[in-house]
């Protein structure tokens, strides 16, 4: 028989059952107890809380999203711990704003349109009597069969909204993208649940420069967020690094290209990392050694980066030592899905 122990969140004072073999961030799901949380395979850090009692396990052995300081200071990331006994979590109170209300809707999709030969933009529509408040940075899960659920970021305006626009990269043998680019068109019907996800846009319009780095699709959440820094208005710089492989994978850069002509503080590279002899004004080599090359000292700039978990950890491991705040370093990782076990579906 499983064992299963209590979690008791504090400062809720919660308690739910968890089984052994389950995550806490799982468990807490499955007892409609919504945590923070984004990537789901411990490199994001939105999970994290303090294990104020008891053991866990953490079977991958690494929590990549914590830092060596909160490690030693006893955090722990929900999504990869697995309770060895009763425990105690606090969670930590990083958000700043009331919660947004996640809400589980059917929605139509109204629009595909090939951005690039392997990304869709695919336009969701929800029911007019539901419209789907975010903030953004924020993403929804699609809900498919046998309680498996894929991640995609709105590229849209962030605030209340029905329509969504996503951007979504072909796997190969991907789920949820082979069904896209094959089988589903306009009109089809999905559910999807959100918004989720603590990679939020949080700057006032005034202040020091902003860092934008985007990895392929990465570019959905951060399309949302220039959305909102541009609309805030002021005078602050805004610094967009977009990577990707080849031209073709800049697959919005004629929307770049107009915000830059309306609103000159913002500035833009693309960096292609199989340029081959491509020309000015694209850049090749990998995304963040091009801000490097660029800005010599970090300290003081926040930085929005969204995209797969290399970028991710190339600029964890690589901004630290130019005088980057770890604090003002937001990260959003496209780490592909992990389906339930049957069990815990
Ligand atoms: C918070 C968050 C936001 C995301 N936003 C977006 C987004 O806006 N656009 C987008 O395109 N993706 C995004 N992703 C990634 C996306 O959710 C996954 O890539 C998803 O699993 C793809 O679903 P699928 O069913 O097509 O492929 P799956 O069935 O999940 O994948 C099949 C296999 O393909 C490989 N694979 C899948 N995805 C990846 C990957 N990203 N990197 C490397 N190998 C992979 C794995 O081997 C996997 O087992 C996001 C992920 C997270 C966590
Ligand atoms: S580290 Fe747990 S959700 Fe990202």
């Amino acid at each position: 028989m499983t064992s299963q122990h209590s979690v008791r969140f504090l400062p809720q004072d919660r308690v739910i059952r968890c089984a052994e073999h389950c995550s806490v961030l799982e468990a807490a799901r499955l007892a409609g107890v919504n945590l923070p949380h984004s990537c789901r395979s411990g490199h994001c850090g939105s999970c994290r809380a303090l294990l104020r009692q008891g053991e866990v396990l953490i079977p991958a052995g690494q929590q990549p999203g914590l830092s060596a300081q909160e490690k030693a200071e006893g955090y722990v990331l929900l999504c990869q711990a697995r309770p060895h006994s009763d425990i105690t979590v606090e969670i930590s109170a990083v958000a700043s704003r009331a919660p947004v209300e996640i809400k589980n809707l059917p929605c139509r999709v109204t629009g595909l349109s090939r951005l690039a030969p392997d990304v869709m933009q695919v336009m969701l529509r929800l029911p007019a009597v539901e419209p789907l408040e975010f903030r953004a940075g924020q993403y929804v899960d699609v809900l498919l069969e046998e309680g498996r659920r894929r991640s995609f970021s709105i590229a849209s305006r962030c605030g209340q909204t029905q329509e969504l626009e996503l951007h979504v990269r072909r796997v190969a043998g991907g789920l949820f993208g082979e069904r896209l680019f094959r089988t589903l068109a306009a009109g089809s019907l999905l559910r999807i649940e959100g918004p989720r996800g603590r990679f939020t846009y949080d700057e006032a319009a005034a202040g020091p420069p902003v860092l934008f780095i985007a990895g392929g699709t990465g570019f959905a959440p951060i399309k949302s967020m220039l959305m909102q820094a541009l609309a805030q208005g002021g005078a602050r710089a805004l610094h967009l690094y977009w990577g990707a492989r080849t031209v073709q994978d800049v697959y919005q850069e004629g929307w770049v290209h107009e915000q830059m002509q309306q609103y000159p503080r913002l500035t833009f590279n693309a960096v292609l990392s199989q340029g081959g002899d491509v020309a000015p004004p694209y850049r090749t080599g990998w995304v963040h050694e091009a801000v490097l090359a660029d800005f010599k000292d970090l300290s003081g700039l926040p930085v929005y980066a969204a995209g797969p978990p290399q970028m991710i950890e190339a600029i964890r491991g690589s901004f630290g030592a130019r005088g980057a705040n770890a604090a003002q370093l937001h990260f959003d990782v496209f780490d592909y899905a992990v389906d339930p076990a049957p069990r815990e579906a």
